[in-house]
């Protein structure tokens, strides 16, 4: 790698000070305690502890990703947001899509506006020059090595050219020829300006970096300095012994007052640093959300299995209802009043199923990339709207096939024209309610399998509660109370309205109609856009739920 690849434009250096740095959890733990540090520009620093001594809590707190509950940091030399690069130990890039084309979204999110396509192609293939990618631009991410991989991750971040580079474990997992390699990446990005600091339990990397952070098990400094320095202050010849020297340590609080006597009397020397450069601006929403959308749709486009069920379960719930129900139910010269009944439930359910499915994995599966992309600066609002907006559509698509084929193999009651809207009205806005639910609760879980596991636990009192196995009338009082939240009452009645279900029942010829109409009452009497309403106001309560539910999740990692 060149210094010129990854340093075009000059880049100014960054310190970064801490001071009396503390964090605690629930019942007052302390996970970090009075830490204070100052780091150079320039500089590559390793931070080193036992397995919970706080390293990705202290990284995450100097990144400003998390507020210190005391003490304060400060950037020296800072720009403003695109300054900070952060690279958690998670993956932070989908791995549906190729290497190139998630830079090329990365730059579009995070470059400063007036970014052309000129310019996001320049600065993606500058950056995948300087971590040697260039020839794996087009593999898919999830194809990549480890080792690739984390360089992938790495560049999405250097697409802003930080100032200052925050990386939790970037070696662990690869094969040491690959980590030293990747710390050979990190070194030339320090001396091109960039303060880089990272964590890692390989104490060989510690070698490669210009000072160690040591921290005791309860979240304390043990040691801060040079690594040579550091091998004098433990009394060690080699790094690799600390953990045990820190465990033979019997009073916790030794090491840090004697490191903290030895400091005071030799204090880390400082350099000038570069005046603060130009503030960082952020992309705009419509942006955004036009990047996201974008992204949204290559990633459901290029997974084939995913689109396969998306389209290929409409398929199937046609199946079942050709063989299910006989054609002509909603004759009136034959009517079969239990059968339509039936046959409305089943289409208002397959529209809520479709929904719900289309939205339940959709945020659980990308919470470590939507964490780091709203620290770029990402907002909910176009992050939110641009699910609806890929989604949305494609529900639509499923939905009119399904009415249309039914009402071409004779399941559908005979409407006209403006009937049949309406049918498509209600059962696409169901759908719309069932996807919010759906982004709803994959924005609650913490991952696929639980958001797997709510799925029959949210299908199951939409079937009960919903009037059709068990009329509303006829249920106890507390289902008919819970009846009204299920979404699929709603679109159950506004189809059996447009349908006529009550005159189909009154006047047709069965003998079962006027009794089943009875058990129902009025069920089927609002006019539908009471309905539609309904299953709109039920959109934007979950829409707004999914925000809230996702701000509060941040403030309780920030905090
Ligand atoms: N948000 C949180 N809520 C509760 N406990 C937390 C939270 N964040 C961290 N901790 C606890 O704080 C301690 C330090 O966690 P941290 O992840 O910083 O450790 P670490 O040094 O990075 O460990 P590892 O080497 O295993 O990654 C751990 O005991 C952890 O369980
Ligand atoms: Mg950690």
């Amino acid at each position: 790698m060149t210094t010129e690849q990854t340093t075009s434009p000059p880049r100014t250096g960054v310190g970064i000070r801490a001071s009396g740095l503390g964090q605690s959890v629930r019942k007052g733990r302390r996970i970090l305690d009075d830490i204070s540090l100052a780091i150079q520009p320039g500089e590559v620093v390793a931070v080193i502890g036992a397995s919970g001594a706080g390293k990705t809590t202290l990284l995450e707190t100097l990144a400003g990703v998390r507020r210190p509950a005391a003490g304060t940091v400060s950037y020296d030399g800072a720009t403003g947001g695109g300054a900070v690069g952060y690279v958690p130990q998670d993956d932070i890039i989908h791995r549906e899509l190729p290497l190139e084309r998630t830079l090329r979204y990365a730059a579009r999110l995070r470059l400063p506006p007036p970014s052309g396509p000129v310019e996001v192609a320049e600065r993606v293939a500058e950056v995948l020059a300087g971590l040697r990618l260039t020839e794996r631009g087009d593999v898919p991410v999830g194809r990549l090595s480890g080792g690739e991989r984390k360089r992938a991750s790495i560049a999405v971040e250097l697409l802003t050219r930080p100032g200052v580079f925050f990386l939790d474990e970037p070696t662990s997992g690869l094969d040491p020829a690959i980590a030293v390699d990747l710390l050979r990446v990190l070194r030339t990005l320090a001396d091109a300006g960039t303060t880089v600091v990272l964590t890692t339990h390989q104490i060989t990397d510690v070698e490669h970096c210009d000072r160690v952070v040591v921290l005791t098990r309860h979240g304390r400094l043990a040691f801060a300095g040079t690594p040579a320095d550091a091998r004098e202050f433990f009394g060690l010849r080699s790094l690799a012994e600390v953990h045990l020297r820190l465990d033979e340590e019997t009073d916790p609080a030794a090491l840090p007052d004697r490191f903290a006597a030895h400091r005071d009397a030799d204090p880390p020397p400082g350099r000038p640093v570069e005046p603060a450069a130009t503030g960082h601006r952020r992309v705009g929403r419509l942006r955004q959300l036009g990047v996201l959308a974008a992204r949204n749709a290559e990633i459901v486009a290029r997974n084939r299995l995913t689109l396969a069920i998306l389209l290929g379960s409409p398929l199937m719930v046609l199946g079942m209802f050709a063989l299910l129900f006989r054609p002509g139910a909603f004759d009136p010269a034959r009517p079969s009043p239990t059968v339509t009944v039936m046959i409305l439930f089943w289409i208002a359910f397959g529209g809520f199923f479709f929904g719900l499915t289309y939205g339940l994995l959709q945020i659980c599966t990308e919470l470590p990339i939507l964490r780091r992309e709203r620290f770029a600066g990402v907002r909910l609002a176009p992050y939110l709207a641009a699910k609806v907006a890929v989604l949305l559509p494609l529900l639509a698509l499923v939905d009119l096939a399904l009415l249309g084929v039914l009402r071409g193999i004779d399941r559908l009651p005979p409407v006209d024209g403006a009937g049949f809207a309406a049918l498509y009205a209600t059962l696409l806005l169901s759908s719309a309610a069932a996807l919010t639910l759906g982004l709803l609760c994959s924005a609650a879980v913490s991952d696929a399998a639980q958001a797997t596991l709510m799925l029959p636990m949210l299908c199951f009192p939409q079937v009960l509660f919903v009037g059709a196995i068990l009329p509303v009338p006829a249920m106890a009082a507390g289902g008919q109370w819970l009846s009204y939240a299920m979404s699929n009452r709603w679109a159950f009645e506004g189809l059996g309205h447009t349908a006529g279900v009550e005159r189909l029942w009154r006047d047709g010829a069965s003998p079962l109609g006027p009794p089943l109409l009875a058990t129902y009452g009025d069920s089927f009497s609002r006019p539908v856009w009471v309905n539609w309403l309904v299953l709109g106001g039920f959109v934007l309560l979950f829409l707004g739920a999914t925000w809230v539910v996702l701000v509060r999740r941040e403030s309780r990692r920030a905090s």
